[in-house]
């Protein structure tokens, strides 16, 4: 089926509960009136028959037949319905017969064939539709059938032109009504336009474009902040993307630069065998330098696209510690650093990748080793309120407190030219992040300029994570 607009949708519905209900309502009101009406005429009838009843009461002890029908006559005039009613006794004798139910041939019933509630009956007598009520009752002591009739005729008319005032009523409310659900509906609908038009008008150049947000309160409100939110964190994370892209191609370019500057330099005249292995040196070191680069750039890019898979299982903290250390040791003695661990002999259970933890204290140990001229580094292995930390701390050049949030940071160095010599494109510390999240731990930083920094993991207790 094809697809409407939520618009129609909701005017079809409406229009269709509604004629229900209209017609529902117009059929039992219909109903009701003519009950009421139709009660109205018996109990009309009723009276009558005790009208009749209370004169012969009165009048017939003293009269002779003839002289009754004399009376009834006189009287059958003057009362309401006319002469519509008929009298006989238990011998099938008229006291009185009304001429237009005599002409219409309406019998009546002897007294002891009529049962104490009397009979009801509808008939059409010359044309005229009437409703009859035929009763027995006593008259000094001798009983009697009483029939009395009154036209419906007006009383249907009234009930028809009732039912013609529902017949062309109920379509004009409806068609009025669903005028105005249409109006109503497109009203309401209206900012849910607005919103479709300018989110058709946001691409990827116009990310810093907002939909419309209509002051309504209510669930369209809520939809546009929603989205908007939604935009927003798009928006940042695109402009993240475009950004490592940037300062990625910007970092692989001055190494890539640097060798083929060599290599032209080289190639320039004839060079003598040592002149060719000092360039060739000098494009290797570059080359592994772009090799590492390149690594952590792929770990980042894996890392964003959620494609970095770790392994997790039980591990003994202080063993990777006690690994890492080994190498850092290494790159401090190249330096002329002390180098000093303070690593418990027991295992320290914790719960992670172990080479991924040994990077991430190797990057840190680089980084003390690389900004420290002079001094000494300390690797302790401790337990913060139940969850094993560790410490790398240096003498070093310290980072400047402005800084210090944002060496974190992708490409962050906190002071450019320095970091250019030792070659480090400011990746590594958003690796070491990266890496302590994934194991639900934290990194952090703390330094004085000139006095040293000290950058702090913290990993959740064994029994803390699954
Ligand atoms: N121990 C430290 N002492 C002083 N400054 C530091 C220290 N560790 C990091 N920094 C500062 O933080 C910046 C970011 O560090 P990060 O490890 O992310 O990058 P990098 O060392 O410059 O380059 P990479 O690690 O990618 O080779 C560094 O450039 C440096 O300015
Ligand atoms: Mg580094």
């Amino acid at each position: 089926m094809k697809r409407r607009s939520i618009r129609f949708r909701l005017a079809v519905w409406y229009s269709a509960v509604l004629a229900l209900a209209l017609v529902a309502f117009g059929g039992v009101s219909w109903i009701a009136v003519r009950h009421v009406l139709f009660h109205t005429a018996d109990e009309t009838l009723r009276d009558r028959v005790e009208g009749v009843r209370k004169f012969m009461n009165e009048q017939i002890g003293a009269l002779s037949v003839e002289e009754i029908r004399d009376e009834f006559k006189e009287h059958s005039v003057l009362g309401p319905g006319g002469d519509l009613f008929q009298v006989c006794d238990a011998d099938g004798v008229w006291l009185y017969r009304s001429a237009p139910l005599e002409n219409g041939g309406v019998p009546i019933r002897l007294p002891r064939d009529v049962p104490a509630a009397g009979v009801s009956e509808d008939r059409t007598v010359a044309g005229a539709e009437l409703r009859l009520l035929a009763r027995r009752v006593e008259v000094l002591g001798k009983p009697y059938t009483i029939q009395v009739a009154v036209p419906m005729h007006e009383l249907k008319e009234g009930l028809s032109g009732y039912a013609w005032a529902l017949i062309v009523l109920i379509p004009a409310v409806l068609l009025i009504a669903t005028a105005g659900g249409w109006w109503m509906s497109r009203r309401a609908l209206q900012p849910v336009n607005q919103i479709i038009d300018a989110a058709r008008s946001i691409g990827e150049q116009s990310l810093a474009r907002r939909l419309p947000v209509p002051e309504t309160q209510d669930e369209l409100q809520r939809l546009s902040e929603t989205l908007n939110q939604m935009l927003g964190r798009i928006e940042s994370a695109f402009r993240r993307i475009t950004e490592f892209t940037a300062d990625a191609s910007h970092e692989l370019r001055t190494p890539v630069a640097l060798i083929r500057t060599t290599a032209e330099l080289a190639l320039r005249k004839q060079r003598t065998t040592e002149e060719y292995r000092e360039a060739l040196e000098d494009v290797h070191a570059e080359s592994v330098r772009t090799t590492d680069l390149i690594e952590n750039l792929l770990t980042l890019a894996r890392a964003d696209a959620g494609k970095a898979t770790l392994d997790r299982r039980e591990l003994d903290l202080a063993q990777v510690v006690r690994e890492a250390s080994v190498q850092g040791e290494k790159l401090a003695g190249v330096r002329n650093l002390r180098f000093r661990t303070e690593v418990p002999d027991s295992p320290v259970p914790a719960i992670g990748d172990p080479s991924a933890l040994r990077r991430l204290l190797l990057i840190v140990i680089d980084n003390a080793v690389k900004y420290t001229p002079e001094g000494e580094i300390t690797v302790r292995l401790l337990s913060a309120n139940g969850n094993p930390q560790v410490q790398v701390s240096d003498t070093g050049i310290g980072i400047p407190q402005g800084d210090l949030a944002r060496v974190f940071e992708r490409f962050y160095r906190a002071d450019k030219s320095r970091s250019r010599d030792s070659g480090g494109a400011g990746l590594g510390l958003s690796i070491a992040k990266w890496i302590a999240e994934v194991h639900q731990g934290t990194i952090e930083a703390r330094s004085e300029q000139d006095r040293g920094s000290t950058f702090i993991l913290t990993l959740p207790g064994a029994t803390a994570t699954p």
